[in-house]
């Protein structure tokens, strides 16, 4: 397998990018190229990896669904009381990276992050099937669980609580975090591994922003 592994690679020649192919702001970039994405039948185009880092500074990755994109930042939702969160409220610092293999092509971003408002929230909510937010209720995120049956059971619970209300509310522990990105880095696979790499950096002073080619 050692031998295999050594052995993979693939020849990145399908686009290139410059400068001057760049939006003039990172989120209209990210979300041109979020619609390419979808456009060649990225699976799940929208997910990114997110990494968060907890007290001990240890890093933590697991994939999430970005909600919304503008200027403000990249929105995701999920629970207020999962690991990721518990490590976004001690740090404020985030990063996420959209891995689109199938156009050789990766957008990395890292900010600050901020609860989106509880209005944001549920106006997201009310757009999610009625299975997921019973999910939303019976899954005390990241904790221990005994079973598969004990987690089934949390279902039916969520199921019974809400069987007469046609609407289910929002947990209260349940919300939408915004990354508010400082850096976005659009790459686009090249020939020789001499990849494309431009990168929106914004100013921590003057709040401006400028792009900065780096070396694959
Ligand atoms: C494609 C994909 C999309 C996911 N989207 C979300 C999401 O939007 N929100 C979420 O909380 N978890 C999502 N998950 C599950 C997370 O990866 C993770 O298992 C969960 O949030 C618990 O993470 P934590 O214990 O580090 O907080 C997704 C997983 C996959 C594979």
């Amino acid at each position: 397998m050692e031998a295999e592994l050594a052995g993979m690679r693939v020849d990145y020649r399908r686009d290139e990018l410059d400068v001057g192919d760049l939006a003039s702001t990172w989120h209209e970039q990210l979300v041109r190229w979020l619609a390419e994405a979808t456009e060649a039948g990225v699976v799940e185009p929208n997910a990114m990896v997110l990494a968060t880092a907890g007290d001990d500074c240890f890093p933590s990755t697991r994939t999430v669904l970005a909600k919304d994109i503008d200027e403000r930042g990249v929105v995701f939702y999920t629970n207020y009381t999962s690991a990721k969160s518990h490590d976004l409220r001690i740090t404020r610092r985030a990063a996420a990276t959209f891995p689109w293999y199938l156009q050789q092509r990766q957008v990395g971003l890292r900010g600050g992050v901020e609860r989106v408002t509880p209005e944001e929230t549920r106006a997201y909510w009310v757009t999610r099937p009625r299975g997921s937010q019973l999910g939303a209720w019976a899954s005390a995120q990241s904790t221990y669980v005994r079973d598969r049956a004990a987690l089934d059971a949390c279902l039916a619970a969520a199921e019974r609580r809400f069987a007469d209300s046609a609407e289910v509310p929002v947990p209260p522990h349940w919300g939408g975090w915004r990354i508010v990105p400082e850096s976005v880095e659009f790459w686009q696979g090249r020939v020789n591994r001499m990849h494309d790499r431009l990168r929106f950096e914004q100013n921590g002073i003057d709040r401006t922003w400028r792009v900065q080619r780096l070396a694959p």
